[in-house]
């Protein structure tokens, strides 16, 4: 089986990483891309670096560039995804089969009030029942053949994977998570935020105090109060959730190792390691390396999880989804090792 792939803003951050997992995906022809402001324009007058591997123009976003597609990403800022998908769904291109699998912020809450307040009002909000939340290691079962899927922020995946097994296993009921995330996170259009000379030797706290838009999702995905404070770091990828706990009753080290390794025996992606992990080891990847400590005297656990923000974060969990959804081997194309050193 081959199946007829889009990207829609093929010109951005997630985009380009989609491109490059799919062009390598053994079951994957990318047949269609667009763009924003770089539609009408060969891909390669956008990222330079994939001349030559005669992928199809950019073109605008619109109903036909889903002709025939089997699966498509939408890679677009938060709020296009919605009245887009509106459109798809009027047309009947998911009643006819279309996999529509969202990388932005427009699925993944499910109740449209909380969806107003992070975000605005909802274009479809009777859209958001339909959609899956694609974390795998949570939702395996429903995306498998799901429809519309809404791909997981990068914050809330790191913070998930690190938190979920204090929630479900040892009952903790509020969660601190101090995160960190590359500059790309903030996507490619210029701004403050990602400047080289405002970014680069420096670090900085934002979105503290509960404002950040992903604290509903994660509280949606853990349910329970999370304290959640990121950070920009200065590097151009790469994203760490450290998050800490007080939990009903404190396992030891080794009982804490083996609720980890439980909990994510069956899900390949994610790999429990023993030392805090570096985001260096999972860059370009779709995995996240997770490690879990016993703090005694202070009755806390403390759990730190890597992923790669484009990655597991964005374009590789993506990946992920559509190959459940489409009922390919779970990591089909996935790059498991990390460009090293
Ligand atoms: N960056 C991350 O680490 C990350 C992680 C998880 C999730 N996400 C989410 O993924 C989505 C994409 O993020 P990104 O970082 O890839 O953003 P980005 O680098 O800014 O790229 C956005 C893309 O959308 C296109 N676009 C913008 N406005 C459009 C419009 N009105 N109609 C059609 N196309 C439009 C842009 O085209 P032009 O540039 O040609 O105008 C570009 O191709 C966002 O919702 C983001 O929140 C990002």
């Amino acid at each position: 089986m081959t199946l007829r792939v889009g990207i829609a803003g093929a010109s951005g951050y997630t985009g380009v990483e989609l491109i490059r997992l799919l062009v390598a995906h053994p079951q994957v022809e990318v047949v269609a891309l667009s763009g924003g402001r770089a539609a009408g324009q060969p891909v390669a007058k956008s990222w330079p670096a994939l001349a030559g591997l005669g992928l199809p123009d950019l073109q605008p976003l619109s109903l036909e560039l889903c002709a025939g597609l089997d699966v498509l990403f939408l890679a677009l800022p938060h709020g296009v995804s919605a009245g887009f998908v509106g459109e798809l769904v009027a047309a009947g291109q998911l009643a006819r089969g279309l996999r529509v699998i969202d990388l932005g912020a427009d699925f993944r809450l499910r109740d449209p009030a909380v969806h107003a307040a992070a975000y605005g009002a909802h274009p479809h909000p009777e859209l958001l029942a339909q959609a899956v939340y694609g974390l795998p290691e949570r939702f395996r079962d429903q995306i498998r053949g799901a429809a519309l899927i809404a791909n997981p922020g990068c914050y809330p995946t790191a913070t998930a994977i690190a938190a979920l097994p204090l929630v479900d296993a040892l009952g903790a009921d509020w969660v601190v998570a101090d995160c960190l995330s590359g500059v790309s996170g903030a996507g490619r259009s210029p701004g403050p935020r990602n400047l080289y000379c405002e970014t680069t030797e420096r670090a900085v706290a934002y979105g503290v105090a509960g404002s950040h838009r992903h604290t509903p999702e994660i509280e949606q995905l853990l349910g329970v109060p999370v304290t959640f404070t990121p950070h920009l770091a200065p590097m151009s990828r790469g994203m760490l959730a450290t998050v800490h706990a007080r939990v009903r009753r404190l396992p030891s080290a080794a009982e804490l190792r083996a609720l980890y390794d439980a909990a994510y025996a069956d899900h390949p992606m994610v790999v429990v390691v023993d030392s805090p992990p570096s985001s260096g080891d999972v860059r370009g990847t779709a995995r996240a390396h997770v490690a879990a400590f016993v703090d005694p005297a202070r009755g806390v656990v403390t759990a730190t999880c890597a992923i790669d923000n484009l990655g597991k974060g964005a374009a590789g969990q993506a990946v992920h989804n559509m190959n459940l959804a489409c009922g390919l081997p779970e990591t089909a194309g996935l790059p498991l090792v990390p460009l090293l050193p």
